[in-house]
């Protein structure tokens, strides 16, 4: 059975309140936080560094001390020179767009040596090529149900189409690769997106616009079961 994985985004999250706002919403069920990093370059949007990783590292762990991973998201380039500061503050997981790196297979190494794991992330309109020779070096797989650089975006609907289809590379390959879709993810789409064949799904204004996050994830979960 597949094993899901709900990644609020604390970009839509109360930023003046960000360690709390993690220990909330792990506390009303998050599997995942996920950290979304622009760089007013790649993307036309400016969030946070390594700084603010590092600080919100000590919440991101369950009320019996349990970690929660931190899933990092790029939407920086160049990739490298970055990556690993977040490593070193405190990332589980990072994730970069490939057309942002010169020499992806390169940045997959370099992440990979610093000790976290390592994503693939596609935008709306990216194709899947890279793949054909990067995908037995990879955990996981991101797929942009929106252009990247805000929440509060309308799921773009061509995503799903390339849910299938990474899910039939991610089959073939035979490898444990997470499937994670990142945008317009809400309650009510939720179980088309899995029903794609994703498994891990990022939320940040269905999640941090509503007053009580448990319910918004019990939802998410009971569309999921
Ligand atoms: C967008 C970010 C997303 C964003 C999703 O560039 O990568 O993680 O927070 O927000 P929602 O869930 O509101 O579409
Ligand atoms: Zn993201």
């Amino acid at each position: 059975m597949t094993s899901y994985r709900i990644a609020p985004s604390i970009l839509s999250a109360d930023f003046a309140r960000l360690g709390e706002e993690v220990s909330t919403v792990i506390a009303a069920g998050a599997d995942w936080i996920h950290f979304d990093v622009m760089d007013n370059h790649y993307v036309p949007n400016l969030t946070v560094g390594p700084m603010v990783c590092q600080a919100l590292k000590p919440h991101a762990k369950r009320a019996d001390g349990a970690p929660v991973p931190i899933d990092v998201h790029l939407m920086i380039q160049p990739v490298d020179a970055l990556a690993g500061a977040f490593i070193d503050a405190g990332a589980d997981l990072v994730s970069f767009h490939p057309d942002a790196s010169t020499h992806v297979h390169r940045s997959i190494q370099a992440i990979k040596a610093r000790g976290a794991q390592v994503g693939l992330v596609f935008n709306p309109a990216e194709p899947l090529d890279v793949l054909d020779w990067v995908i037995d070096d990879i955990d996981l797989i991101l797929i942009m149900s929106v252009n990247p650089g805000f929440g509060g975006q309308g799921f773009i609907d061509s995503a799903l189409r390339k849910i299938e289809q990474v899910r039939r590379r991610i089959d073939a390959c035979g490898k444990d690769i997470r499937l994670e879709v990142d945008g317009g993810i809400k309650a009510d789409n939720i179980r088309r997106v899995a029903d794609a064949g994703a498994d891990t799904f990022v939320a940040g204004s269905a999640i941090f616009g509503k007053p009580d996050y448990r319910v918004v994830i019990a939802d998410m979960r009971a569309a999921l079961a």
